[in-house]
């Protein structure tokens, strides 16, 4: 078996930089609170983190709108910050990748600001200018819509032009058929490798280029994306992502990290399944190390669906490629909300992310199980809770700030430790609970969400055959029941770990393929270390993990 790569091993965990740790009381989470704070990652044994962007941007969309992609911005810290946030994560063994936000900037970044300045300007090109339709030209230049919903195509009144946004309308997106934009983004990733970050995680990344003659996109049936289809608002974005320029630029992008030694990763924000997705892996595995696999985030809790992810994605993504599954960012409501803040199941779900083959992301907080918090309409801050379309205020909906509540760190009222002050006042309201849900309340217990993550994570590292093995004999084998197998070699014999999960409410018994094998985990009662028979017997909502080492190594 092929050895396998750092970040093919490794737990990654998702920072969102505003609300993890604020160190100067101004309420907006920063880097010295994330420096403060490595030790807690450390001892939760995760490897990489993955930041969520903290470059200089107006902050319309958190971050996700970039005002200059080589400096950080102030109200996060300053570069020193940064290069001592990277030094010390290194000394203690964690990788850092960074946000990189290529298909489009802020309105206020000074390229714009040029480029809409006048049509001669050089940096015009720099963004997608069209002239409108119709004979006062004043329509769009086509049918192109924006993922947020609206016409993907902004008036702008001084120029007598349209520009195009994939996204909201203060991201303009950059025109990446200018090769000055392909060579200025580029160096902005070389100049971060040469910092020393071990990644990027590219956001959108399937949105990079667009249909050169500006054809109009086909229609669909589909109002909402979802992770079978990239179409979305009635319709399929043919000529609007995943083309075949955006490929060819993921495997250039790959090419250029791999030119650097040690290995640099690249892991890829996209719309759509496996089966849309897939080329972006390169067609010789030369394209994006990963693309997220955000179908377990849109499954209902049973064994079936998650039964067909797997074998979807494993039929889709074998051997050398490599599935990474996620269950929540700050994009997506919490999982353990998805399942009505049960513990139990979102064990159970936990289980699978951390055993399935392939590399898995933890969002912050939910190591300790925290909540989607419920942020009342005075208090919303994401500009897509106050989105309308045609008038309908669809916000309610599609607004993130639930996920993006400030980390509970301990039970002092007032901020639940996330400022060092008491009475400061966070940028988004605690979750009500955090005088229960909360790290320093569950570092101690044994039967603590954090503990369990804890020792989940370490399991996992001390088990090959989780890290790298294959996944064999993915199985339902009986109602609501799934199973499979993980095979990997350990200390020179072949080891099978037999992973059950029981998604039915009731106990339930099944055939055990490796008698007098081991169990090594369990999502019940933690070190369990009794011999199974012929019969397991797993509770409800149980998760369980066994362990057979065959005797001879072929
Ligand atoms: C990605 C980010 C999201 C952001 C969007 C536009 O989907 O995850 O937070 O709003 O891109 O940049």
């Amino acid at each position: 078996m092929e050895k396998k790569k750092w970040w093919q091993k490794a737990v990654f965990y998702q920072i969102y930089p505003r609300s993890f740790a604020d160190s100067n009381n101004n309420g907006i989470g920063d880097l010295q609170g994330v420096i403060e704070r490595l030790d807690y990652l450390q001892e939760l044994g995760i490897d990489a983190i993955w930041f969520s962007p903290f470059f200089s941007s107006p902050q319309k969309d958190f971050g996700y709108d970039i005002s200059d992609y080589r400096t950080i911005d102030p109200g996060y810290g300053t570069m020193k910050d940064f290069e001592e946030l990277l030094e010390k994560a290194h000394s203690l063994d964690i990788k850092i990748i960074l946000d990189m936000v290529l298909n489009h900037t802020s309105d206020e970044h000074p390229w714009f600001l040029e480029s809409r300045s006048n049509t001669t300007n050089p940096k015009r090109d720099w963004y997608i200018w069209r002239k409108g339709r119709g004979k006062k030209q004043d329509k769009p230049p086509n049918n192109w819509r924006a993922v947020f919903g609206g016409n993907a195509w902004k008036w702008d009144k001084y120029t007598q032009e349209y520009f195009f946004h994939q996204f909201l309308p203060f991201q303009p997106d950059l025109n990446w058929r200018n090769s000055a934009v392909q060579e200025e983004m580029l160096e902005t990733v070389r100049f971060w490798v040469e910092k020393g970050v071990d990644g990027f995680r590219l956001d959108i990344i399937h949105t990079l280029f667009e249909d050169k003659d500006f054809r109009d996109n086909p229609r669909s049936w589909r109002l909402l994306p979802s992770s079978d289809s990239t179409a979305y608002l009635f319709q399929n974005p043919k000529y609007t992502a995943f083309l075949p320029e955006t490929i060819n630029m993921c495997i250039h992008i790959r090419s250029l990290i791999d030119s650097y030694v040690p290995e640099r990763m690249v892991v890829g924000e996209v719309m759509g399944g496996p089966r849309i997705f897939r080329p972006l892996y390169g067609e010789n595995n030369n394209g994006l190390n990963l693309v997220f696999n955000f179908k377990f985030s849109d499954q209902s809790f049973s064994a079936k669906k998650f039964f067909q992810v797997i074998q979807e994605t494993e039929s889709i993504l074998s051997d050398p490629y490599w599935p990474c599954y996620v269950f929540s960012n700050h994009d997506k409501t919490r999982m353990i909300s998805r399942v009505g803040n049960n513990e139990k199941k979102a064990k159970l779900l936990t289980l699978l992310l951390l055993t399935v083959r392939g590399t898995p992301f933890i969002y912050y907080g939910e190591e300790i199980g925290m909540h989607q918090g419920k942020i009342p309409k005075e208090a919303l801050k994401d500009p897509l809770a106050k989105l309308k379309v045609m008038g309908i205020p669809i916000g309610k909906f599609l607004g993130r700030d639930g996920c993006r509540t400030p980390m509970q760190w301990d039970n002092s009222s007032g901020n639940a430790g996330f400022s060092p002050k008491l009475d400061t006042i966070p940028w988004l309201p605690i979750s009500t609970n955090s005088d229960v849900i909360n790290v320093e309340n569950q570092k101690n217990d044994e039967k603590s969400m954090l503990s369990y993550f804890k020792q989940l994570i370490h399991l996992r590292k001390s088990e090959n055959a989780l890290c790298e093995g294959k996944l064999l004999n993915l199985s339902i084998p009986c109602k609501n029941c799934l199973t499979f197998e993980r095979l990997g070699y350990q200390e020179g014999k072949l080891v099978a770990l037999l992973v059950i999960f029981n998604f039915n409410n009731k106990l339930i018994q099944i055939q055990n393929p490796y008698p007098s094998s081991t169990i090594i985990f369990s999502t019940e009662s933690l070190n369990l270390l009794s011999s199974t028979t012929d019969n397991i017997t797993i509770q409800a909502y149980e998760g369980l993990l066994t362990k057979f080492s065959f005797e001879s190594v072929s």
